[in-house]
């Protein structure tokens, strides 16, 4: 039982560690508009977790258009990129908050772009 788990392990562990650590919510159709582009990226220092948190619609600034989609793309191949996750709002709203978390001692490069509908 035991041998089975740690297999188990061992494949989730070979099959994440390699890929990018993409993040696509909702559905862009026609008529959605790219609403929002931005490449981030950090640069890692050993032993450190870099973060950064992305706002759309910036601070001051508004958005009168529904998200549709949010396409998250972890331009590391190696696996040694950054995880994605959203920590407000999202699809069928008007903002969005998306955090960017590195491994530890490695940093991250996303590209974010957010389909919306006026
Ligand atoms: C981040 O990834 C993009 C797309 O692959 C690339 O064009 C850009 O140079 C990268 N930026 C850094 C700092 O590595």
């Amino acid at each position: 039982m035991r041998a089975l788990i740690t297999f188990f392990l061992l494949c989730f562990i070979a099959a994440s560690s390699c890929q990018s650590h993409d993040l696509a919510l909702g559905q862009a159709s026609y008529g959605d508009v790219v609403i929002y582009k931005v490449n981030e990226y950090k640069y890692g220092f050993p032993l450190v977790v870099r973060t950064s948190i992305i706002e759309y619609p910036e601070a001051g600034q508004q958005n009168f258009a529904y998200i549709k989609a949010i396409f998250i793309k972890d331009n590391y191949v190696d696996g040694t990129g950054g995880y994605p996750t959203i920590s407000a709002g999202g699809v069928g709203q008007r903002f969005v908050k998306i955090k960017l978390k590195s491994q530890r001692s490695h940093g991250f490069n996303f590209t974010i772009t957010i389909y919306g509908r006026y």
